[in-house]
């Protein structure tokens, strides 16, 4: 969003130039690394913008405090909506430095040092409005109390998350969007049960050994990818409808942790399993239009895994199938294939 409005002033600036005064003489000393026109703006709306910080006069709802070696939280004038406070060295969120900031829709807080102990448990209590809080590379080790049900979008990946209740969710009915990725949960009960708007879900590179119980029923792509899943619950696909999306790459599958039919659902066009311990390439919808298998242990090639049957209106719609780093080769693919696989544009193997 800054870029687009340097973008629009930098082609307006012959224009202000032809006037005695410059209005954009902001843009100029941002340019040239000083911070101190800052505080000369007029105080209209709650409060003067920090010295430490940017407040473009153009777009007075967004203060920018980012990539400034900041190590304490600054003040925020009640006005801003949009808060930039990424790629600092900010350790933490008192209780008291949020109060007069409850207009604010966006926070953003990644790339910092903040730990759990440092962040107030009213912290973020009042921030009724919302929408999106990014918190992910800092040095969590709990998802913070009293988050605002209000959020649609949560990043709290790459961190050191050990554990999820389901206190930390509940009541986020508008929570779209939910990255956990590159934490070390370990366990998270039934914590996502309520998550009813939740599409994407990312748990990649954590230390999960079973798929989490009570996954929303509405998600569009669920990562799980790099834990130590070895098998997988009865019909755990069946009960979305949505669902369009499946990586469980780099884990621990094997043939005999997966009920039979688990991926012959209708609606996934993708579905990683690479890097597990299948031996058998599992049953799974005409439907499906990307599959990725490679780096397992298939022995054989099951063209009854892609079409029970075939003729002119029943094959596969995969076009994409990765077998390779597996224990078959081309000579394994039978010639009938190229009925059932007649949309595959790439089969490695
Ligand atoms: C909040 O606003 C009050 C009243 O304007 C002010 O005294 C206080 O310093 C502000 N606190 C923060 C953390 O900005
Ligand atoms: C946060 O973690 C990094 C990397 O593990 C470490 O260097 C840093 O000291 C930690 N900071 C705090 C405040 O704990
Ligand atoms: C979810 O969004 C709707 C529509 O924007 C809003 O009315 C509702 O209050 C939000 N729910 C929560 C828990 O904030
Ligand atoms: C998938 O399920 C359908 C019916 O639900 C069935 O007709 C089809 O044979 C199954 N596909 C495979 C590859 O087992
Ligand atoms: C595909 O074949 C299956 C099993 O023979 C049958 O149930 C299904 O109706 C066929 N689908 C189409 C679109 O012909």
């Amino acid at each position: 969003m800054r870029a687009a409005i340097v973008f629009l002033l930098s082609t307006l600036l012959p224009l202000s130039l032809s006037h005695g005064r410059d209005p954009f003489a902001w843009l100029y000393s941002r340019r040239s690394g000083g911070y101190n026109y800052g505080s000369l703006q007029a105080d209209t709306t709650g409060g003067a913008c920090p010295d430490e910080c940017d407040c473009p006069p153009t777009f007075p709802v967004a203060m920018y405090c980012d990539g400034r070696g900041l190590t304490a939280m600054p003040a925020i004038p009640s006005r801003i909506k949009y808060l930039y406070l990424q790629n600092n060295a900010i350790t933490a969120v008192p209780d008291s430095a949020l109060v007069n900031a409850t207009n604010l829709v966006w926070l953003m807080m990644h790339h910092n040092q903040l730990t759990s102990d440092a962040i107030g448990m009213k912290a973020f209590l009042k921030l009724e409005a919302l929408e999106r809080l990014y918190l992910q590379h800092n040095n969590l080790t709990s998802i913070p109390s009293n988050l605002p049900r209000s959020l649609r979008d949560l990043r709290i990946n790459n961190n050191n998350i050990e554990k999820i209740t389901p206190a930390n969710f509940e009541g986020m009915d508008n929570l779209t969007i939910l990255y956990l990725h590159e934490n070390a949960v370990t366990e998270m009960g039934i914590s996502l049960k309520d998550l009813k708007s939740l599409t994407l879900l990312d748990i990649s590179s954590n230390k999960l050994t079973k798929v989490p119980e009570g996954l929303p029923e509405n998600l569009h792509q669920l990562y799980l990818e790099s834990n130590s899943i070895d098998s997988l619950p009865e019909s755990f696909l069946s009960r979305f409808t949505q669902l369009q999306y499946v990586r469980m790459a780099h884990n621990q599958l094997t043939d005999k942790g997966i009920p039979p039919n688990t991926f012959n659902v209708t609606g996934l066009v993708e579905l990683d399993l690479s890097f597990n311990k299948l031996e058998r390439i599992p049953p799974v919808s005409t439907t499906l239009q990307h599959l990725y298998l490679q780096a397992n242990q298939i022995k054989e090639f099951t063209l009854g895994s892609f079409c029970t049957a075939v003729d002119v209106t029943n094959f596969s719609k995969l076009r994409t199938l990765r077998l390779d780093g597996n224990e078959i080769g081309q000579q394994d693919i039978p010639s009938e294939s190229t009925l059932c696989l007649r949309q595959a544009s790439t089969i490695e193997i």
